[in-house]
């Protein structure tokens, strides 16, 4: 699959069964089946990463075989090419899970542009099994249930493995009323002090995601010290400061861009070397984490934790200002009190 898919062919019909093998053979391999009962011995066989498939073959009817494929495996992906398309029969297709739906006479073009689409998809699916893997096997305390509910939601609400990172970091922060919605409000905040700061569309994007993602490898920290009340131990500081690089290891079967990569990591770096994980300073820092880490803290301040009541919103002001050129970006600070002025 990582070069060239695997395509079958379903079609009773010789003429459209060897027009689609030429239209694909130059793209895909190709294998052919003239029934349901023979395509679905074949995928027992033989792995297979897309199917099209026609609707009225002799024997077990299209719409069974699709139930049949995905029987055996569900992240097969089936493109229907039929003559008889009808309501119901879509709706059926859809239900179980169908990709897309082409109907006879078929364009060449489409048909490539609709496999390839699919192979994307097949790909991406198995990239977030990677990941979910990974966050099984590097979080014994995290919550099964928890997993299970954002890879369900996911399912049925998205084809995007962003989207499914999204549930994810919304379904763990479900966990702690403390933390409820903040990687979403770093999120807005950080992609409105990006664009003040004039960024391109990309980084603003960029920012916006690593926002989004800054917190992830808290997923891999036990509960009882994210959520202590008193002050850590040295060791759950220690740990703790291991977020970063844990998100960063967490995230790379995701295949996220260097530059937000490099921003999830250093959020916590201080503009005077003293943050961690690897004590940048200055413009060292990349300016996406130094607007991230500003954002992160201010919302952090107005906010309730288990430890203390949340700051007033000119405490917190007050606290970003006396700590500019400490641990934030004097001109970042700057630019950030705009955007605070603006919300008022
Ligand atoms: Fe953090």
């Amino acid at each position: 699959m990582e070069d060239r898919a695997t395509v079958l062919v379903v079609d009773d019909e010789l003429g459209s069964r060897e027009s689609l093998r030429f239209t694909l053979k130059p793209s895909f391999d190709v294998y052919t089946s003239e029934d349901g009962e023979q395509a679905l011995r074949f995928i027992q066989q033989k792995p297979v990463d897309i199917v099209t498939l026609d609707l009225r073959m002799p024997g077990i009817p299209g719409i069974e075989v699709l139930k049949g494929i995905k029987k055996i495996d569900p992240d097969i992906e089936v493109i229907i090419i039929t003559a008889y398309a009808t309501v119901d029969s879509c709706l059926e297709a859809i239900r179980w899970g169908v990709f897309n739906y082409i109907t006879k006479p078929f364009h060449p073009i489409d048909v490539i542009s609709t496999i390839k689409k699919s192979v994307e998809k097949r790909r991406q699916t198995k990239t977030l099994k990677t990941f979910i893997k990974k966050i099984a096997a590097t979080e014994s305390h995290l919550d099964h249930r928890i997993m299970q509910f954002a890879q369900h939601k996911f399912v049925k609400s998205s084809n995007s493995q962003m989207d499914f990172v999204r549930v994810l970091v919304a379904t763990i922060e479900r966990r702690d009323p403390y933390t409820w919605g903040h990687s979403q409000r770093v999120s807005q905040q950080s992609f409105l002090l990006a664009e003040r700061l004039h960024l391109s569309g990309e980084e603003r994007a960029q920012i916006q995601l690593a926002a989004y993602l800054h917190d992830i490898g808290k997923i891999g920290l036990n509960d009882t010290y994210i959520y202590k009340r008193g002050s850590l131990t040295k060791l759950e500081w220690t740990m703790m400061k291991k977020h970063p690089e844990m998100a960063v290891e967490l995230l790379s079967p995701l295949a996220l861009s260097p530059s937000t990569i490099s921003i999830i990591r250093h959020h916590h770096e201080h503009f005077d070397g003293k943050g961690y994980p690897d004590g940048l300073r200055g413009k060292e820092i990349p300016l996406g984490a130094r607007i991230v880490g500003i954002c992160d803290a201010y919302d952090a301040m107005i906010s309730d934790r288990p430890y203390r009541k949340a700051l007033s919103k000119s405490q917190s002001i007050s606290e970003l200002k006396r700590c500019s050129g400490l641990q934030f970006d004097p001109e970042v600070t700057g630019v950030f009190m705009e955007v605070l002025e603006d919300e008022r």
